[in-house]
């Protein structure tokens, strides 16, 4: 960390996380907390919440949640410094100049630097298409019918044909060589010294998603190779995390976001009104990509081309939108080959159609699968059948497999029933999922206990932090040591010592964490929705439940590391006394 954590902290606490949240998001007060519509997914009814007593913000529907740091780090896209910084300027805090070390500081600056460049860059582009020189670049665009707000909005340019005008152009500026290569915008050789990347081609800024140039990607007019030229990768271009559109798409505000091929194919839809459109960056879509949606939305709608290429390129990104718990639906351009053709042809009335009719991915897949079988053929068709229940199977939840078995059933005319012996016994015999009888029984219940078990760690920690002073009894049946995950070990850890003395700060907790992933499991922690109970009986006999099944659940934990760990035995002799104790004892509630 960049900044003492006391300073961090200071910080933090002169930052009301109710004043900045409502910056950016309207907020309601209902009951302790304030209650909106979440930023970080699309949604209709409000489940962000944001309490002003945790200091925390938390998602129901994303689980999205952290500090006022980890907000700022989210909506904006900041590093944790940069978040730092705005906080403290916010606050009227000043900052340490010296925290950096040297290394530090260098790839800050180099960032920053680069940065520049890449701006400086995109205006000079951006000038030379409206400049005499540009004609060919202006009369391109027109010829691709995007309007001159369209050109302006994404800040389309034209690089010369002259070879080093843009070298030039940034040397005026003050920069020097080494960064203007290092920002991919020109290389090096003996033969033409130091020359730009780009020339006679029309520009696209790529912006990162707080509107930030992070690299180009330029295109021939006519014939020619490559297609499209993009930057290379620098300290500031990441391409597999970033999407080209999504500056503008995360705020869109739609209830999906599509996803296409190209950056024209992007700039097509957001002129014909669909501004949720984004594309990966010449390459092929990653989970990089995929998490950076999650913030986003819920529902991805693939929009790729409509040859076999599209369909490969399709069915890879079903698969790794589906890794991250995200719902892809494929939309079909036939008989026209892009979103770009397509709207030009068919317009966007006929475009929202195709919206609504996108299919399901499962669909998809099989509809796709279908193509390599010859269905007229009885023993191929009967390997189409059971690579279908093989598929089937992996659907863990039985309603669901149940409601695409019959889909499948009926699109594919398959009985019902025969589909389904087949799902079960392709299940029992390759031990995707238990028992013909019971599929019940099937792969969700491995899960469950793990469920279970973090579920009631969780309610621990939210039930304390929403009432400290019932730690003085726990504390007596419970330790740090009970948590049986490692993050909940830890926040057990600073929170009892924090409870310990008396000033318990939820929020602080949070920024000990530096990953994001932490962060929101943290916030999870502390968010654990509770039962709404009104009598202080009911909520003693909730609360000690609650502690008789955290040290049930550890004590099975040590009870089964007994072998291996030296620690185990005093911790399973320990719970077995409190539990004991904890059966016999009254919970008395204190408020
Ligand atoms: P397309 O060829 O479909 O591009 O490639 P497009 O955006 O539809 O462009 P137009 O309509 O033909 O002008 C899809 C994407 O693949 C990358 C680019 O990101 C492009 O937008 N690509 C394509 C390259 O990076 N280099 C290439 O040579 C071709
Ligand atoms: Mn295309």
């Amino acid at each position: 960390m960049y900044y003492p954590d006391d300073l961090v902290e200071d910080i933090r606490s002169r930052n009301d996380i109710v004043d900045v949240i409502s910056g950016y998001v309207r907020i309601q007060k209902k009951g302790a907390s304030y209650f909106g519509l979440c930023p970080f997914h699309n949604e209709k009814s409000p489940s962000f919440s944001v309490s002003s007593v945790k200091q925390m913000y938390y998602c129901f529907g994303c689980g999205a949640g952290g500090n006022v740091y980890s907000f700022l780090m989210n909506y904006e896209n900041y590093s944790f410094p940069e978040a730092v910084k705005v906080l403290a300027e916010r606050a009227g805090v000043a900052l340490p100049e010296i925290e950096y070390n040297e290394e530090q500081k260098k790839t800050a600056s180099l960032k920053a630097t680069l940065l520049e460049i890449n701006k400086e860059a995109a205006k000079y582009y951006y000038y030379c298409l409206r400049s005499p020189n540009g004609k060919q670049g202006m009369d391109y665009f027109e010829k691709r019918q995007l309007s001159e707000e369209t050109r302006k909005q994404f800040g389309l340019g034209y690089a010369n044909k002259t070879s080093n005008d843009l070298v030039l152009y940034l040397r005026s500026k003050g920069y020097r060589d080494e960064h203007i290569i290092q920002a991919g915008l020109a290389s090096q050789n003996e033969k033409y010294g130091v020359h730009d990347k780009f020339w006679n081609r029309v520009m696209f800024p790529i912006q990162d998603s707080n509107h930030r140039v992070i690299g180009f990607g330029g295109r021939v007019m006519g014939e020619g190779e490559p297609k499209y030229l993009n930057s290379p990768e620098t300290p500031i271009f990441d391409k597999s995390r970033n999407l080209y559109g999504l500056n503008f798409a995360r705020s869109s505000r739609k209830e999906n976001i599509i996803l296409c091929e190209g950056y024209m194919d992007v700039i097509a839809m957001h002129q014909a009104g669909f501004n949720q459109a984004v594309a990966s960056l010449g390459t092929a879509f990653t989970s990089g990509q995929a998490n950076l949606l999650r913030r986003f939305t819920q529902t991805v709608i693939l929009a790729y081309d409509s040859d076999g290429a599209g369909t490969k390129a399709a069915l890879r990104a079903i698969g790794i939108l589906r890794e991250v718990g995200l719902t892809a639906k494929v939309l079909s351009m036939v008989p026209y080959k892009d979103p770009d053709e397509f709207m030009k042809a068919l317009g966007p009335e006929e475009f929202q159609k195709r919206i609504d009719n996108a299919k399901n991915s499962f669909l998809f897949e099989i509809q796709v699968l279908e193509r390599e079988y010859d269905l007229s053929d009885p023993e191929s068709k009967t390997k189409f059948h059971k690579e279908i229940a093989r598929r089937l199977c992996e659907f863990s939840e039985e309603v669901e497999r149940e409601n695409y078995i019959e889909v499948i059933a009926e699109t594919y005319h398959i009985g019902f029933d025969s589909l389904r012996k087949l799902v079960q016994n392709t299940a029992a015999n390759t031990g995707l999922a238990k028992a013909i009888e019971k599929p019940k029984s099937g792969i969700q219940k491995k899960l469950q206990p793990e469920e279970g078990k973090k579920k009631a760690q969780r309610l621990l920690i939210t039930w304390l932090s929403e009432n400290p002073a019932l730690y003085k009894q726990a504390k007596a049946y419970i330790s740090p040591k009970d948590f049986t995950l490692e993050l909940y070990q830890k926040v057990a850890e600073i929170m009892f010592a924090e409870l310990e003395q008396g000033h318990f700060e939820p929020a602080r907790i949070v920024s000990l964490f530096l990953e994001e992933e932490e962060q929101r499991e943290v916030a999870a922690l502390f968010n654990t929705k509770l039962e709404k109970l009104s009598t202080s009986a009911d909520k003693e006999k909730a609360f000690r439940d609650i502690l008789l099944s955290v040290k049930r659940i550890s004590l099975e934990h040590y009870t089964a590391q007994l072998g291996s760990d030296v620690n185990a035995l005093n911790q399973v002799i320990e719970a077995k006394k409190a539990l004991l104790e904890l059966e016999k004892t009254h919970i008395l509630f204190v408020e």
